[in-house]
């Protein structure tokens, strides 16, 4: 596969575009420009990545819509092709268990199908009232402790710990141990003998949990799942790796939601107003969606390769041909998004693509969705002079990781 693009007409080239690709300097929430004009100008079209290869990148919302749950369109990372996010991801591959994360219809159905039940809105709702008093008790210890103070350490890490930590039933005095091993799994700059030991660290201990659930089942999900295992629904095994990446995805996204969420709202002061001056649970749920659209967090892109040919509009994407959809460029698609580099609170906002789409959409939506409404609806109410105590252009973001971020958020009120 040629390293370029040439022109059909003069055959001039030039080179792809490397991925992931870079934020514009001083526009630290923005999708990458040079996503964006993709997405205006070749919708699909190849990219380069770390190893050299060239998977196909997809921008537009409509195009991520029809390929993402098309069963020719395959999250099995041991097929020839798949275009890894990095050389750690490449290596642990063919040693990593089977998991939802990693395979496709009728195996990934029914391992979805072992863990979907603790996720269905209906038994989320019921932790609403929890995580309000999560969400209350750690206002209250902010309001109490030093002013200014980072709003990441005191509010946006601790709300989804104690609320993942309280749902799996993993004690919550393990939480330093388990953002820490998470965050370097996640954190693609991390040296991969630190990623593998951190990710080695996490399985041990959930598998010391869950081992512990089975002998003294508790009201949680790992209990559930341990029963399930004896049930001969699941293996010990998956349950381990199930539970592993529900602790690692429960955490940092939603944590990321907050901190990030926060410095959007506060960028935008008549949005924040709106939020602030409302208690109706609908503003504040489209409000939630909206900031989800806006950040797209996940900035790694979505991951697949081709399990057969594929044409899509001009494009055939053959088999074995990698493909990264990149979230953030399709929820700022005009075509769906009218003036989507606003951030309008107000504007239908649910069809965002920031938790994925098709059968690998994200498991925790409704709990991450739940989260961000209590908070949305609680943080600015209650500390109405919330400010930023620092020069945006000081905040440092994190580029490297699964999902965006910033290391530390100085907050005043
Ligand atoms: C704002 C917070 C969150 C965001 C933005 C987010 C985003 C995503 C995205 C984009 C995917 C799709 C990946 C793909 O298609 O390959 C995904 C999948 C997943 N998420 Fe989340 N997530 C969030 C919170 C959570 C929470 C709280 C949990 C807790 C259980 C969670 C667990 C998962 C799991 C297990 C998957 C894999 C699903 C599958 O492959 O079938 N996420 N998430």
């Amino acid at each position: 596969m040629s390293d370029a693009l040439s022109c059909p007409v003069t055959g001039a080239t030039e080179p792809l575009p490397e991925y992931p690709l870079p934020r514009a300097a001083g526009c630290p929430l923005a999708p990458a420009p040079t996503a964006q004009a993709l997405r205006a100008g070749k919708p699909i079209t190849k990219v380069k990545i770390w190893n050299g290869s060239t998977p196909w990148l997809i921008t537009r919302h409509a195009d991520q819509r029809a390929l993402l749950p098309d069963s020719r369109v395959s999250d099995d990372d041991l097929n020839p092709g798949f275009p890894y996010v990095n050389a750690h991801r490449a290596e642990i591959a063919p040693v990593t268990p089977r998991l939802i994360t990693n395979t496709d219809a009728p195996e990934h159905t029914r391992l979805r199908r072992t863990v979907n039940g603790p996720f269905v809105v209906k038994r989320i709702e019921k932790m609403r009232a929890p995580i309000q008093k999560i969400v209350d008790d750690l206002i209250d210890e902010m309001l109490a402790g030093p002013n200014p103070t980072d709003l990441l350490k005191a509010f946006a890490l601790p709300v989804p710990s104690l609320v993942i930590a309280e749902l799996l039933g993993v004690p919550y005095d393990d939480h330093d141990f388990f953002q820490r091993s998470s965050s370097l799994v996640l954190d693609g700059s991390a040296a991969p003998e630190d990623a593998r030991r951190a990710s080695g660290e996490l399985v041990a201990y959930l598998d010391n949990l869950i081992r512990q659930k089975t002998a003294t089942p508790g009201k949680d999900v790992l209990s559930e799942m341990a029963g399930r295992v004896q049930a001969g629904e699941m293996t010990h095994a998956e349950a381990v790796s199930m539970g592993v990446a529900m602790l690692i995805a429960g955490h940092e996204t939603t944590a990321t939601m907050i901190s990030l969420g926060t410095l959007a709202l506060l960028q935008h002061p008549d949005q924040l107003a709106l939020l602030r001056e409302t208690d109706d649970p609908k503003v504040i749920a489209n409000a939630v969606d909206e900031v989800l659209r806006y950040l797209t967090i996940v900035q790694t892109g979505v991951r697949r390769v081709a399990k057969d040919d594929i044409e899509i509009g001009d494009v055939v994407i053959r088999k074995g041909d990698g493909m990264i959809f990149d979230l953030h460029a399709a929820n700022w698609d005009p075509e769906v998004f009218p003036e989507a580099e606003r951030l309008d609170l107000t504007r239908p906002a649910r069809i965002h693509q920031a938790f994925g789409y098709g059968p690998h959409q994200c498991l925790g939506q409704n709990l991450a969705r739940l989260e961000l409404q209590v908070v949305y609806g609680t943080l600015y109410r209650r500390i109405p002079t919330l400010r930023l105590d620092a020069a945006i252009e000081d905040l440092e973001f994190d580029h490297t990781g699964t999902t965006y971020g910033v290391h530390g958020m100085p907050v005043a009120w």
